[in-house]
């Protein structure tokens, strides 16, 4: 049983391919570059490609029976998606596992969740079995919070009052893991949450008690949001996230009834918390001399 593992260099994916590997799933990994092969697992195969160039993606496909599918943020995610999908479809694989997002149902103006939806509708009009997992926010976005904590003493993100159910990376890649390897998950979608609602004040809360000095939360002025992101992402990018936080101040990103008793099942543990990876992560920053 061999499977593709696209986005295989990215925070989700690298963890992907290390829980396959963990479960002696042999795995090929689709990568932009040679070199950005180098600091995968020795036995993974490596495929050299892109995801907007069809020939490339049908070279990776070939001789693959499953095919695990994250798409980057971009403004072609929907192309890049249904490319692979196709392709897949033309090989009759045996499984795509596609990496969607919470709710993408709910936030129909925002770009990549409205991509995500297509894709999702796409595998469920045709015949080749799918996994679909929704993950919530990732823990893991606020490893790059660590100059305006430490430094600052803001939390920077507008997570809301109402709050999101974000999910530790690791508890995604594990759900990826045993969707492509154990039985069962055919036709399923995984929403993938945390324990706990988490709202902006709550994470400035919680990074004030690690770090020892107040963080304050820096509230919801998506304007002067967005126009900051500018500086470091495309405008497209910082627009598109814009809308989706402006979705969670209205009405939260939240776990239904039920989601982390399933998740908790799929796993055979329970989901991470947002607390014990905050400590890990403030550990490191600090062992590194702040
Ligand atoms: N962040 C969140 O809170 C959150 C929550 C739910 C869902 N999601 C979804 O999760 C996905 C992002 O996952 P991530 O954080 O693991 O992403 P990431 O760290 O940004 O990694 C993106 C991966 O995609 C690869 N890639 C980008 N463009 C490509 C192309 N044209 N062809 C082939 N490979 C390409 C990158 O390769 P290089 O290494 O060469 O750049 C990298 O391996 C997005 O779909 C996002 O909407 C995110």
């Amino acid at each position: 049983m061999k499977i593709l593992v696209t986005g295989s260099t990215g925070t989700v994916g690298s963890e992907v391919v290390k829980e396959l590997r963990k479960r002696n799933a042999t795995v090929r990994a689709f990568v932009r570059s040679e070199g950005k092969g180098s600091d995968l697992p020795a036995e993974v195969e490596v495929a050299v490609g892109d995801l907007l160039d069809p020939v490339t993606v049908k070279k990776a496909l070939d001789g693959v029976d499953k095919l695990y599918l994250l798409n980057a943020v971009t403004p072609d995610e929907l192309t890049q998606g249904l490319i692979a999908y196709g392709l897949a479809k033309m090989f009759k694989l045996k499984q795509v596992v596609y990496h969607s997002v919470f709710e993408a149902d709910r936030f129909k103006d925002v770009p990549h969740f409205a991509s995500k939806l297509a894709i999702e509708s796409a595998l469920k009009q045709f015949d080749i079995p799918f996994t679909i997992l929704r993950p919530n926010y990732f823990f893991q976005n606020d490893i790059r919070l660590k100059e305006s904590l430490m430094g600052a003493g803001i939390y920077p993100i507008p997570l809301g009052r109402r709050g999101v159910s974000a999910v530790d990376v690791r508890d995604i890649a594990e759900a990826a893991a045993i969707a492509l390897t154990t039985d069962g998950h055919e036709g399923k979608t995984y929403n993938l949450v945390g324990p706990r609602v988490l709202s902006g004040p709550d994470a400035a809360s919680i990074w004030s008690g690690l770090l020892q000095k107040e963080i304050s939360y820096m509230g919801e002025a998506l304007d002067s949001w967005e126009e900051q992101m500018r500086k470091s992402t495309p405008a497209w990018m910082a627009f598109d996230l814009r809308v989706m936080f402006q979705g969670f101040l209205e009405h939260g990103f939240v776990a239904g009834y039920g989601d982390v008793k399933a998740l908790t099942e799929l796993l055979g543990h329970p989901p991470r918390g947002y607390e014990d990876f905050a400590k890990e992560t403030a550990l490191a920053w600090q062992n590194k001399g702040g």
